[in-house]
């Protein structure tokens, strides 16, 4: 059943509307009971309160399988916020908050739990005057979500009618691999709207991701050297040092490649590489970010075996306390052969882009947490030093800090003072902290904020999503019918495997160390 009005989605994250408080609405969460719900999801929602940016007509539903009163269930969402709050809890606040909180008991496959939630809906939209606009928040395992969409579908409830809307949002993963993705798409869109699906990837709720398309999109002097031309090739970076923690039994199935490429890094390669939109519109952006996706280069056989390097931690040490291997990980198979390191060398077909490398890496238990891209431009045409001290030239280097510092750098050669012609390496540093002070926020806040005033330029559309897989896929099937040999590869607490290196050093290249 298709959703009976296209609702026409607002555009306003980019313009001067946004910053008021969204319109009415209940946010329904299904898998409530979850990690997620209270460590990112209330304190986004008590974030937004804070900052003024929920409705004073808002709700919040959560649905889960165990019984349990509204009374217990505010209790315990009002204790979790004080342990995973970023901000500081203002007991009148989180009150206004927890009066707001329901508590649905039912499981995902029953029909009569679905309709017992549109009799609560009906009654909550009475008691809060918020006018039937609804958004479910699908915080289960992805084998759940075709037969959420579906259940929520039978019982009306994602019918928009009369203005009032009704929006899903998915979080990640969105499938484990092309066929599942496409299979999941087709079937939720029997039922909604692509205007009303919003696949959900945090990293866009970073602020510096955010920056890197108002850096490249509002500043004139980058533009001109943003190709070919002058780049020499770009790396992305993002580095952990966590294990899995104790999602042992999600991420043994899942494994560092599906975990963060397709999803977090190619949103980061996306923006980077994209061509202008023709304005900020949702689906303008997506078109472009699209593109880019598609026209990254899929991966033949023999490319696998040379461009993407996989990785499990051992034991190891991170200079204090001794860190276990990642086979001894609770709910972690002892024999498992997932990767908690991958490194892809990638490249791209367009006029932009042809020829310059993207070297990828990710990974648990490194060596430090960072997150950065590093846009590597050309070196000079010829050494007119070569009478002088200086013996290499230090590249030109544009480093994006997404995290745990937020910032952009830039660096290059400067002569060090003295009768000696010698260059040293010197950077032009911009952090946000010192410019506009720090938000304490989860990442969250801008998503959920966005879905309720109706934009999706933040999310991902189907198409994004398929290509992203497409890229991956053959990578995964290399990588299953040829299981690792050679796990664990790395020790805990280390910059991963010893291959990861040689992928760059084969052509001339280094990663740069993140946090230096
Ligand atoms: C999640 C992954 O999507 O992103 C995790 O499932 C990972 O494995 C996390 O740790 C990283 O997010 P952030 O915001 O800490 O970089």
């Amino acid at each position: 059943m298709k959703a009976d009005a296209a609702i026409a989605p607002q555009t306003r994250a980019f313009s001067a509307e946004a910053g008021r408080p969204a319109g009415p609405c209940v946010m329904v969460i299904f898998g409530v009971g979850g990690d997620l719900t209270k460590r990112k999801l209330f304190p986004a929602l008590y974030n937004l309160a804070k900052e003024n940016l929920l409705p004073k007509q808002f709700a919040m539903v959560g649905v889960g399988r165990h019984e349990t009163s509204v009374e217990d269930f505010r209790k315990k969402i009002a204790q979790e916020l004080a342990e995973f709050a970023t901000s500081e809890v203002e007991p009148a606040l989180v009150s206004w908050l927890t009066e707001r909180l329901y508590y649905h008991v039912g499981t995902f496959e029953d029909a009569g739990a679905y309709k017992r939630l549109g009799e609560l809906l009906r009654q909550i939209d009475k008691d809060h005057s918020t006018g039937g606009n609804y958004f479910y928040y699908l915080a289960t395992a992805p084998d759940f979500f075709g037969e959420i969409t579906r259940q929520l579908g039978q019982a009306q409830l994602t019918q928009q009618e009369q203005g009032r809307w009704r929006r899903v949002i998915y979080e990640k993963p969105f499938g484990n691999g092309l066929p599942s993705a496409h299979a999941l798409n087709q079937e939720i869109e029997q039922v909604l709207q692509e205007n009303q699906i919003y696949r959900i990837d945090h990293y866009l709720g970073k602020e510096t991701v955010q920056n890197i398309l108002a850096f490249r999109f509002g500043n004139g002097i980058f533009e001109p050297v943003w190709n070919r031309g002058y780049i020499d090739h770009v790396q992305i970076t993002v580095a952990e040092t966590v294990g899995v923690e104790t999602r042992g039994g999600y991420y043994d199935q899942s494994g560092a490649l599906r975990d963060m490429v397709p999803n977090h890094i190619f949103q980061l390669i996306s923006l980077v590489t994209m061509e202008p939109p023709v304005s900020f519109d949702a689906d303008a952006v997506r078109d472009e970010q699209t593109k880019v996706l598609r026209a990254l280069q899929p991966l033949t056989e023999q490319d696998v075996l040379m461009r993407t390097v996989r990785g499990q931690y051992g034991e190891g040490s991170d200079g204090q306390n001794r860190l276990p291997g990642y086979r001894s990980e609770p709910r972690v198979d002892p024999n498992s052969k997932t990767e908690t390191f991958v490194a892809l060398k990638l490249l791209m077909d367009n006029w932009r882009w042809a020829g310059v490398p993207f070297y990828l890496r990710t990974g648990k238990r490194l060596k430090i947490r960072a997150s950065e891209i590093v846009i590597q431009f050309k070196s000079v045409p010829f050494m007119l030093f070569r009478r002088t001290a200086v013996e290499r030239l230090a590249p030109n280097q544009f480093i994006v800090h997404i995290q745990p510092q937020e910032g952009i750098s830039l660096q290059f050669g400067a002569k060090i003072p003295g009768p000696i012609v010698k260059l040293g390496t010197v950077n032009m540093d911009f952090r946000y902290a010192d410019y506009f002070g720090s938000k304490p926020s989860t990442g969250y806040e801008r998503l959920l904020y966005e879905c309720m005033i109706g934009d999706a330029t933040l999310f991902q559309r189907a198409d994004m999503v398929e290509a992203s897989w497409s890229v991956v896929q053959p990578i995964l099937d290399v990588w299953q019918a040829l299981p690792p040999r050679n796990f664990p590869n790395y020790p805990a607490g280390s910059w991963g495997p010893w291959e990861a290196n040689d992928l760059l050093e084969r052509d001339g290249r280094q990663w740069r160390e993140p946090g230096q």
